[in-house]
């Protein structure tokens, strides 16, 4: 009898490459992350196991990013130094997927003809069958406009064994205008509250801990399923679900828009126990001028009030931010607005970015008004020099102080020392001891950097 695996998803596969070996390759933020997850389960249903490194994978999947100039640079270096691994032997497979992948499209194989299969973000599902069909009829590119399954139907191998990425949206219906994401990820669709609340109970039952929902605009989540009228669900509503979950013990997620910022959001926040205590505010500029050319559809004093909106509810809340510099037409008066902004909101950590002009988007064509790269290195290291410093303040607030640890992985650089995060966010260090991965441990804040905590068990 012909064998079929189905992993805890709604695809079945026939499995083909029993023995062979693959390795998944990421670029670019959380959703490409977790898309790998999914990527990495089609290729088990196949029959595949992870291989330790590129050397030794038969097949081997680029997921590919392209929010900055900087991300498609890499993917063709990437690919570049790829044609010797591809080379090498006959049987080996190279699959580019991801953001770049649905931007580019024929030109992946343009520029790197070596590469066997060049798929979207859309069709993400298909990937076993276009492998198929590379084998059987050369190589092969399907890029497609619309969503083609959910993600989401596909099985997921996690990186982490007790955190783990839940999608509650894809795509994004704003139109910042420095921002390609809409035009390679697709509008937005907000996945169904039981598919939601089912996916996170199986996650819990597999031994999860920590949850991080994932979309580009959370606060907007729900809008689009309104039914004959009937009222949709709202994001607090999704947590507070989320949050009567027996044994899930932490809630995160990325990214909010300010714009759509509700009070309800901060309450539940607040008050529902395992919600984390962060928030992430993407303010991307502090000039009223400026961010009303990025269409972010909030000004200056809008930001501040969401600010002291939220403060005044979670005094103690972490914050975070995303920041783009040097944006087309901004002056050193808009530069000032976003660094008052920036010592005016005490933010935990800040996520800076350089602009940078993607084609295709509205901000692609101010190049009348683009700000001369040395000026934006300038007020690069200025904001930088600026948040260390606050981050430092911020960061020496937990020492002296009892925290939840979450033991996450072993310390890249010392393999004696775990690395986890308290429940406000902060990556914390501690000495490896009896501790095990997994493990929830009570412990003190024995020190601080601007970037992260030392602790030690209590
Ligand atoms: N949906 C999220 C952002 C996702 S992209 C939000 O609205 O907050 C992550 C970050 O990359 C953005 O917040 C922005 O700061 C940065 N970014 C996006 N496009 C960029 C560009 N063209 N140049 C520089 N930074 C960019
Ligand atoms: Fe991009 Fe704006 Fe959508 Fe975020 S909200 S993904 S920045 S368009
Ligand atoms: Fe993420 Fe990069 Fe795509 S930031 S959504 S992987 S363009």
């Amino acid at each position: 009898m012909e064998q079929t695996v189905k992993i805890n998803s709604k695809i079945t596969l026939k499995p083909s490459r029993i023995g062979k070996k693959y390795y998944v390759k990421t670029f670019g933020c959380q959703m490409n992350e977790h898309d790998s997850e999914r990527i990495s389960g089609l290729f088990e249903l196949d029959g595949m196991k992870k291989a330790e490194s590129e050397d030794n994978a038969d097949i081997l999947f680029v997921n590919t990013c392209t929010i900055r100039e900087n991300a498609d640079d890499k993917l063709y270096g990437t690919l570049g130094h790829l044609k010797k691994w591809k080379l090498e032997s006959d049987n080996r497979k190279l699959l580019v997927g991801g953001c770049a992948a649905q931007k580019d499209k024929n030109l992946v194989r343009d520029k790197a003809p070596w590469v066997d299969v060049v798929i979207g973000t859309h069709n993400l599902t298909n990937v076993i069958n276009l492998l198929n069909q590379s084998e059987d009829w050369g190589p092969v590119t399907e890029i497609i406009d619309e969503i083609e399954n959910l993600p989401t139907d596909a099985p997921s191998i996690r990186e982490s064994e007790f955190s783990a990425w839940l999608t509650i949206q894809i795509g994004c219906n704003n139109s910042c205008t420095f921002c390609i994401v809409p035009s390679v990820r697709g509008p937005e669709i907000s996945r169904r509250p039981s598919d939601i609340i089912n996916e996170a109970k199986q996650l819990v039952s597999e031994g999860v801990k920590e949850i991080t929902l994932l979309g580009q605009n959370v606060n907007s989540y729900g809008r689009d399923l309104k039914i004959d009228n009937k009222s949709r669900p709202y994001f607090a509503q999704l947590l507070e679900q989320l949050n009567n979950i027996p044994d899930l013990e932490r809630i995160r997620f990325t990214s909010p828009h300010p714009k759509d910022f509700k009070k309800e959001t901060i309450f539940a926040v607040k008050e529902l126990s395992k919600v984390c205590n962060q928030i992430h505010v993407p303010l991307q500029s502090g000039s009223s001028n400026i961010l009303s050319k990025m269409h972010r559809g909030y000004n200056k004093e809008k930001f501040i009030e969401k600010i002291d909106m939220i403060r005044s509810i979670i005094p103690d809340v972490s914050l975070t931010t995303d920041i783009i510099v040097g944006f087309p037409g901004e002056t050193d008066e808009d530069f000032i607005d976003t660094m008052d902004i920036v010592n005016y909101s005490e933010f935990d950590s800040v996520y800076m970015f350089k602009f940078s002009p993607r084609p295709g988007t509205v901000a692609f064509n101010m190049n009348q008004e683009f700000v001369e790269k040395k000026v934006i290195d300038n007020r690069f290291q200025l904001l930088k020099d600026t948040q260390t410093d606050i981050s430092e303040r911020r960061l020496k607030r937990f020492v002296g102080t009892e925290q939840l640890l979450l033991i996450e992985k072993l310390s890249k650089k010392n393999n004696q020392i775990y690395s986890g995060k308290i429940d406000s966010g902060q990556i914390t260090h501690i000495d490896k001891g009896d501790l095990n991965l997994g493990d929830f441990v009570n412990v003190n804040i024995v020190d601080s950097t601007p970037f992260y905590l030392k602790a030690e068990q209590i």
